[in-house]
């Protein structure tokens, strides 16, 4: 497309988004309204971090809870990582956790509990990578950074026809995104982006009819719309197995804290085989004595691997144990022990199975 062309479609684009958004932006408690005051950096952030590879809809409770319990970067500094990470379980991808409060803490610390403004700053916080640098320069502070998420690869993509497969055409479709970002308001223009993504350019099934900038989309015309992005070939995801342990004592249950590096890193779990460590657990209890493996296999998807889990349940009345130090968790308040999805799979698995 000729310079001049792809520039006028490029101002048509960006003028129709930042219209439509003026009447159909989402209401999100971490939002401003469109064209209002910049957002609370802190609430902007704290949403950022939840909303890598989470949809909205799961992080909005999560955020109500998070910024209600620790209303401020310095409070949620102050708070204990084994709160935090309690807090966090259910919501996944535990890293993110993690680094929050780690970033939390530097930014209480180091900088006095504001957080730096410019993109160039921001990147490099823990937990702060290229999109949510650019996300927090542009939403917070204005500034006019290139914002890509998922949503705004797809809605580019189609836009102008990229077809390099991705992670190759990233490099493309943000040079595209740069020549639609207007000089101001670029934090709305992004979530103006992220809203359509969502909302109307979706995956599969786009609703072209509501769509303003369907005249402009060069995918729309061809009709061929579903077929960007385009993605590398998928590579099968391997299976890997193992065992968690279920040890029970007077209404209560065993529970574990991992290791703080690794998978889940210090998230509280029922014991298990040590699958983390290597590509399959091995299987052997934790103490010995009676133990019954249960048939029923518990699945779930991480993003390289799947797990298949069997539970096995102890079966011997008397347990040598210390009541006091070991984790026992009482079973009426197992909702609250803040296990990751995975373990609260089994849990409820198990609980079920003896109604
Ligand atoms: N996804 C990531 N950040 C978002 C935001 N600010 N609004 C809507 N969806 C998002």
């Amino acid at each position: 497309m000729a310079v001049d062309s792809f520039s006028a479609k490029a101002r048509k684009i960006s003028a129709n988004i930042g219209a439509h958004y003026v009447d159909n932006a989402r209401k999100l408690p971490w939002r401003s309204p469109p064209g209002g005051d910049l957002p609370d950096p802190y609430h902007v952030w704290l949403s950022e971090i939840m909303l890598q590879q989470t949809t909205v809809g799961a992080v909005k409770a999560y955020f109500e809870t998070f910024s209600r319990r620790w209303p401020t970067v310095q409070e949620l500094g102050a708070a204990e990582e084994a709160d935090v990470l309690a807090a966090w379980a259910g919501l996944g991808y535990y890293a993110r956790a993690r680094n929050l409060h780690k970033c939390a803490v530097h930014v209480t610390e180091k900088l006095d509990g504001v957080f730096p403004q410019k993109e160039s700053e921001l990147l490099g916080l823990p937990g702060v990578g290229t999109y949510t640098a650019a996300a927090i320069a542009a939403i917070a502070f204005g500034e006019r950074a290139v914002v890509v998420d998922a949503n705004i690869e797809r809605l580019v993509a189609r836009l102008f026809t990229i077809d390099t497969p991705l992670p190759r055409g990233k490099t493309e479709i943000r040079t595209a995104m740069d020549a639609i970002t207007p000089d101001s308001g670029a934090g709305d223009f992004a979530q103006a982006c992220m809203d359509l993504g969502a909302t109307i350019c979706t995956a599969r099934n786009p609703k072209c009819d509501i769509c303003p900038v369907r005249k402009q989309c060069a995918a729309h015309a061809l009709g061929t719309m579903e077929s960007f992005p385009v993605k590398p070939p998928k590579k099968a995801k391997p299976v890997r197995r193992a065992r968690f342990f279920w040890i029970e004592q007077q209404d209560k249950l065993l529970l574990a804290t991992r290791p703080p590096k690794g998978m889940l890193g210090g998230m509280r779990a029922l014991p298990d085989d040590g699958w983390a460590a290597g590509n399959d657990g091995h299987a052997k209890p934790p103490i010995a004595g009676q133990w019954r493996v249960h048939d029923n296999i518990i699945q779930h998807s991480f993003t390289h691997f799947s797990l298949e889990v069997d539970l096995a349940v102890y079966q011997d009345g008397k347990i040598v144990t210390d009541m006091d130090h070991d984790l026992w968790w009482p079973l009426d308040g197992i909702a609250d022990a803040g296990l990751p999805t995975l373990y609260a799979k089994a849990v409820k698995w198990k609980l079920k199975e003896e109604t």
